[in-house]
């Protein structure tokens, strides 16, 4: 039998737009690399998530690219073309199946993508500035009618997330890609109406935000939520503060979304920057955002426990990453009183049962510090 304790966990929960969660858990998004060469999804990965639906209340898939040139890794799948619905259909309907909502997460890598992957090599940013992960290529900063085509190109393809049957986009405007590289002073080094000051590196981001908004309304008949994740901080300087953070919660708190994402690795994690660096970033946001727009908390939650003392904060989400990887089962080893059973290690000859696709599980067990073994 379920702990009582742990039932604000299982309560259903309504967005603004209508859609509605079974629970307040979500399967955060995470890039697989196991998409075919040409962006469709494969075999492999619907089963991956196909495994990991139904408990859970909603789940982000990895990022999808929005145009050729913002593929940022080998194996993801594509949303930049309509080619690519029936494979986009394939991974909501292998969601959807099990009963959990599906939002599709659009992105473009910016300067992070690897060359072999973009059309003609040429790697494309906000400003000629290399990122810290690759000093050694410099990208070159996009045109205004290139940036105006990209922000289009998000809208293309939340069309065809709502045609191919999501629930929902999520605006990847985290962990150092494009979004994030105009809001960044490290990496955005324009003066023109895309850059130059803090009101200035918003209008990349918000004016994805706006055309996502008037493709819902055009086309999507059902209701379809637009959530949108970025990272707090950068540890460049210059880079995004804790209060540049703040005043982007502030413009987006305005937009009527359905939700904002922070993208933490430590959902307690304190700021770097600012004026309160004794509380954790996530009641910063929560406090900014107050009553406008709800926050999506994540970061090594492993626990029922974990997961009740960050509800404290009053965020209403929370998002299991890694967790959910090496626990496919976790929602329900709560919901039947069994979260003694939770195992979040990775065991050397789990990826079978887990039903882990081979580029994923080479990461995973390639990358020390990353999940915890056994
Ligand atoms: C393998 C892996 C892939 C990830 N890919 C993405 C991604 O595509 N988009 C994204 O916003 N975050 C990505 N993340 C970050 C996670 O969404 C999450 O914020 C992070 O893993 C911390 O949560 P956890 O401690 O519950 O794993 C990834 C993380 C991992 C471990």
């Amino acid at each position: 039998m379920m702990n009582p304790n742990y039932k604000p966990l299982l309560q259903s929960y309504s967005f603004r737009s209508g859609v509605h969660l079974s629970n307040r858990i979500v399967m955060a998004p995470m890039t697989n690399w196991s998409s075919k060469p040409d962006g469709s999804v494969s075999d492999e990965e619907v089963q991956y998530y196909g495994r990991r639906s139904g408990q859970v209340g909603l789940v982000v898939t990895a990022c999808a690219y929005v145009t050729p040139n913002g593929k940022g890794f080998h194996g993801e799948f594509g949303a930049d073309r309509d080619e690519m619905i029936p494979s986009l259909q394939r991974l909501a309907a292998a969601i959807k199946a099990k009963g959990s909502k599906a939002v599709l997460q659009i992105f473009h890598g910016g300067r992070e993508c690897p060359p072999e992957l973009v059309p003609g090599g040429e790697v494309v940013s906000a400003g000629s500035v290399p990122s810290p992960n690759n000093p050694s290529l410099t990208p070159r900063a996009l045109s205004n009618e290139e940036i105006t085509s990209i922000i289009k190109d998000f809208g293309d393809a939340t069309r065809r997330a709502i045609e191919a049957g999501y629930d929902g986009v999520e605006i990847h405007g985290a962990n150092g890609y494009l979004i994030q590289q105009f809001f960044s002073p490290h990496s955005n080094t324009r003066d023109d109406q895309w850059g130059g000051n803090l009101v200035k590196r918003m209008t990349f981001p918000l004016a994805i935000v706006d055309e996502v908004k008037r493709v819902v309304a055009e086309h999507a008949r059902d209701a379809f939520l637009i959530g949108y994740r970025f990272s707090p901080e950068e540890a460049e300087t210059p880079g995004i503060t804790m209060a540049d953070t703040l005043e982007l919660v502030e413009a987006l708190s305005t937009k009527e979304l359905d939700y904002i994402h922070v993208s933490l690795m430590d959902f307690w994690s304190k700021p770097r920057t600012g004026d309160e660096l004794d509380r954790p970033r996530i009641e910063l946001i929560k406090e900014k955002a107050a009553d406008r727009v709800p926050v999506i908390g994540v970061g090594a939650i492993h626990s029922p426990e974990e997961a009740l003392k960050a509800f404290e904060t009053g965020i209403p989400l929370i998002a299991l990453g890694r967790e959910l990887i090496m626990d496919p089962d976790w929602v329900k080893k709560v919901e039947e009183g069994n979260e003694s059973e939770i195992n979040v290690t990775v065991e050397k000859d789990a990826q079978e049962r887990l039903m882990i696709p081979d580029p994923l599980w080479n990461a995973i067990i390639n990358t020390p510090g990353w999940f915890p073994v056994v």
